[in-house]
């Protein structure tokens, strides 16, 4: 099929590749011209494993192009999607101008039939505004139908997410779209649940929300378990093969962080009241998070007593493992929180050291992650990086001024790390 995809940032560039990888023709418009020039070139402006080369392989086949111009990928698609951000605004609901552009600009581009399918986060009720606009702002008598069709992908992860995906959401209000789109996905063999477009926005809020409570109830269990004198992680694993509650998500920690998770349960508590819903289960769920960087704080101001002059070694600056995305990293707000009582910070992170430097001026970023623990008087891990298990404790110990490890994201066995001779902290264990 011919399709073209609205916005280059993860979700867009994935999806257009992987799209194209299947064999669709796939035109993705951006409005940035440096970066569609970058695109052009073979460059990609994020890290995200295996999608440079999916990039090159399908711009070389002939079935990737990118453009600046809207009406040039309208008016050689039969589907667009709609890829743009959907940033937070202060009060917690979502800024859909970038999606109401796009709208006005697609309606002028319109010459024939289409089907007009919004990718991007959105609250429920935005398709609706959506084909409203481009109605109200197409000068030409052309049909077109809307549909939701919310993404699934989760940063480090986002090609495989896309090619192997669990499920498709197809959100319509007639038949036709819904036949598009299963041609669309055909390729993918993935169940593919359609709805109506309500419902379809309203699974992406829900879903989110949903993990997102996962692990701030374990974090919340975490802290029990620290008061009991229980392990977090062996409650997890007992729970977790229970098929109905599963082991995914269940790692307790210092919070979730992301560009989505904060954002889209702030938009969903907003959008929930707006409809007339206190939706007091995810305030909570806000607050654990928020509780759970508290805790790990004061767990080490009870340690280290003051921080004013102490150096501290923090491993992890991405939100999670396998991105450079430092957006809403709860790595970096730990980093802030420990620098702003006086701590002097030595820090590195595998894929996220270019993107956190602006973040954070006065650290000091060092290039190898076993030299980050020189003269400190405390090493933090902060991101679930799994080579961090990998670091030389023997070396790390002989160049730090007291063995103290607090491990943010529980990656070590505290009677290992005992018996090596540090004073080891976890969260919920
Ligand atoms: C999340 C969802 O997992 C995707 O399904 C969704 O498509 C995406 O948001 C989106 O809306 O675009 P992502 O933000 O990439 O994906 O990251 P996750 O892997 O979900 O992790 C989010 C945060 O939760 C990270 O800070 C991670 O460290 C934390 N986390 C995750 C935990 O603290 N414990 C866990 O057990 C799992």
């Amino acid at each position: 099929m011919q399709l073209s995809i609205i916005g280059t940032g993860y979700v867009g560039l994935v999806t257009g590749t992987c799209f194209a990888e299947v064999g669709h023709q796939v035109i993705c418009v951006d409005n940035d011209a440096n970066k569609v020039k970058m695109l052009q070139a073979g460059g990609i402006p994020i890290y995200e494993p295996g999608l440079e080369d999916l990039v090159q392989k399908n711009v070389a086949a002939g079935r990737l192009k990118f453009t600046s111009s809207t009406a040039e990928g309208v008016q050689n698609s039969d589907v667009v999607f709609i890829a743009v951000p959907t940033p937070p605004q202060v009060d917690g609901s979502v800024d859909l101008s970038y999606i109401e552009r796009v709208a006005r600009d697609i309606a002028a581009a319109l010459t024939s039939y289409k089907i007009i399918v919004d990718k991007s986060t959105v609250p429920v009720k935005t398709g609706e505004k959506v084909a409203e606009t481009i109605k109200r702002y197409c000068t030409s008598k052309v049909e077109f139908d809307v549909v939701s069709n919310p993404e699934f992908l989760r940063e480090g992860f986002a090609v495989g997410d896309l090619m192997k995906p669990d499920r498709v959401v197809v959100g319509v209000a007639s038949p036709r779209p819904a036949a598009a789109m299963r041609e669309v996905y055909a390729p993918f063999n993935a169940p593919i649940i359609v709805t109506d477009i309500n419902s379809a926005e309203l699974i992406k809020h829900a879903a989110n929300s949903f993990l997102a409570l996962k692990i701030s109830y374990i974090n919340a269990i975490a802290n029990v378990c620290e008061a009991a004198g229980a392990n977090v992680q062996e409650v997890a694993n007992g729970i977790g093969l229970d098929e109905r509650i599963g082991r995914r998500f269940l790692n307790a920690g210092i919070g979730f962080g992301g560009s989505c998770f904060p954002k889209d349960l702030s938009a969903f508590i907003k959008i929930a009241e707006q409809i007339g819903y206190d939706f007091k289960l995810l305030k909570e769920v806000q607050r654990i998070n928020a509780d759970q960087m508290e805790r790990f704080v004061k767990k080490i101001t009870d340690t280290l007593w003051v921080l004013k002059d102490k150096k501290i070694g923090v491993l992890g600056l991405a939100f999670k493992q396998n991105t450079d995305d430092v957006r809403s990293s709860p790595a970096i707000d730990l980093c802030l929180r420990l620098a702003k009582d006086g701590a002097a910070l030595r820090v590195y992170d595998p894929k996220a050291m270019e993107k956190a430097r602006p973040l954070l001026p006065n650290a000091t970023f060092v290039a190898d992650m076993n030299a980050v623990a020189e003269g400190c008087d405390a090493l933090v891990i902060a991101t679930e990086w799994d080579e961090f298990k990998q670091i030389d404790l023997a070396r790390a110990k002989k160049i730090m001024t007291a063995p103290i490890f607090f491990d943010g994201r529980n990656l070590f066995d505290p009677a290992e790390m005992e018996k090596l001779g540090w004073i080891y902290k976890s969260v919920g264990r």
